[in-house]
């Protein structure tokens, strides 16, 4: 295959570890001499890496791949293919729903994806793979990332928790973690390459270590990590609170890079609920948890996800998530219709919230959250905040974006609208990319904080 003039194309959808997975494939394409293309009309090759966490997710794939039938019939050499979660679960379904898709790679082929390719190129046929002993590779192109500044590095891969409702464990395998000096070597790598900030990637990521050997854990590997030079900033995603401990928090609390925020789902506030959702923690448990983590690292965040309408989920149970909301304060939270999905265990409880009462509490959950997020961030009007500078606005070159340790969104701009003598002494306002800096905090919605820089 000529893969010089081989343009290819991909969409993500899902979370983090998905954007991770495309970052990976796109890296083994381009060691393979494929080029990128942001045009999806003039690509030779699109790829969907897909999601299957909610039935929304699949259907907004579904639907791409339904419109990509004409592009597809315009050029038959084009090269269609769907990776990830949705392709490990519905495998064989999809080339039956949509007969012009040539390819289907689960979560454990991406490292095969360039031989695929290759197979497929000129011959139109269809390949499935989709092999569950497949193997999971973290290897990757380190330039190959789409902010210089920061990166996402995979710690563990799948989930053993088997939370009822959730798709994850079947379509990302059983629980693995990499050994501590693969992980030390692609943050040192990536501290060579510019990067400054690394966020430490899995479903469960506070069991890292089940299964290495010796007494790692994440707070190990977080103490390993810290002194690594050029890295300034440490994060870890997504935290189960059943997996969370005390020395991880006070590795937080202790090490100067890692970051004061931690993203630990509650899923529900109500006792009923957590224990049909297998979550193996109590509401009391949870709250004592974040008492722990905020007695230890005093300016810590925190943020969640929340199911609302799992089944049975009565209006008294749903005021336990609201009051949990209210009391913990969370500086993010990411809110959920329960979505059924075919094979989890939850399936076999019956659905039974009506979608007008999913919503109704969706949109509760929602507007409590955006209130809670505008008096938080209207606390830290006045006041001064370190940012990492990630890039500049689009519109604006005098307005840089970045964020704080918390987590928190912070846009800025230079003083006195920038007067452009000022800019060039400085090289620019580029130069301030990837550096660590002290804003002043004038303004703030529920998403953002404005500011100033101070100190230019
Ligand atoms: N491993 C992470 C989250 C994985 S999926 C964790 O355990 O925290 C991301 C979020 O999607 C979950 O936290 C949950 O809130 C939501 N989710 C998962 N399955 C769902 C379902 N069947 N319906 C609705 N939301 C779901
Ligand atoms: Fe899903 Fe639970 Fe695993 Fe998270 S911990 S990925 S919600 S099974
Ligand atoms: Fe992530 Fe969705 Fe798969 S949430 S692990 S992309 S099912």
């Amino acid at each position: 295959m000529n893969t010089n003039q081989t343009k290819v194309f991909i969409k993500t959808y899902g979370c983090q570890m998905n954007k991770l997975d495309s970052e990976l494939s796109v890296g083994a394409l381009v060691k393979e001499g494929y080029t990128f293309t942001e045009d999806e009309g003039a690509a030779d090759v699109i790829l969907l890496n897909t999601c299957s966490v909610r039935n929304k997710a699949e259907h907004k794939v579904y639907s791409q791949l339904g419109s990509l039938r004409d592009q597809k019939e315009k050029n038959p050499g084009l090269i269609l293919g769907v990776l990830g979660c949705m392709a490990q679960n519905d495998g064989e379904k999809i080339f039956r729903r949509m007969p012009h898709v040539n390819l289907v790679c689960g979560t454990r082929m991406f490292s095969k994806l360039p031989e695929l390719l290759g197979k497929i190129n000129g011959t139109n046929k269809r390949i499935l793979a989709i092999d569950e002993d497949g193997e999971v590779t973290f290897d990757r192109l380190i330039t190959q990332r789409p902010n210089r500044y920061k990166a996402f590095v995979s710690v563990m891969r799948g989930c053993d928790n088997y939370c009822s409702y959730c798709i994850v464990p079947y379509v990302r395998g059983r629980e693995f973690s990499r050994p501590v000096e693969d992980v030390i070597n692609e943050v040192k790598d990536l501290a060579d390459d510019g990067c400054k900030e690394v966020t430490l990637l899995g479903q469960n990521v506070n069991s890292y270590g089940k299964g290495l050997n010796g007494d790692t854990t994440l707070a190990t590997l977080l103490r390993k990590l810290d002194p690594i030079e050029g890295i300034e900033r440490i994060r870890f995603v997504t935290s189960h609170p059943g997996d969370m401990t005390r020395d991880i928090l006070e590795a937080v609390g202790e090490l100067p890079k890692v970051c004061e925020n931690l993203h630990m789902p509650a899923q529900s506030g109500s006792d009923r609920v957590l224990e049909r959702m297998r979550r193996q923690y109590t509401s009391e448990y949870y709250r004592g948890l974040v008492e722990m983590a905020r007695s230890l690292v005093p300016d810590i965040t925190i943020a969640s996800d929340f199911i609302v309408g799992f089944p049975g989920e009565a209006e008294d149970d749903f005021e336990d998530t609201v009051s949990l909301m209210k009391d913990v304060r969370y500086q993010n939270c990411f809110i959920f219709k329960y979505s059924p999905r075919t094979g989890t265990a939850a399936t076999e409880l019956k659905d039974d919230v009506p979608e007008e009462t999913k919503k109704r509490r969706n949109q509760i959950l929602l507007d409590l959250q955006s209130e809670i997020n505008k008096e938080r961030n209207r606390e830290v009007v006045g006041k001064s905040v370190e940012v990492l500078v990630e890039g500049t606005s689009k519109t604006d070159e005098c307005r840089l974006t970045g964020r704080t340790r918390q987590n928190q969104i912070v846009v800025f701009s230079l003083p006195e609208t920038c007067p452009p003598e000022r800019l060039s002494r400085a090289g620019g306002s580029a130069s301030l990319l990837g550096k660590l800096t002290n804003i002043d905090i004038v303004d703030s919605t529920d998403l953002t904080l404005f500011g100033v820089i101070n100190e230019f």
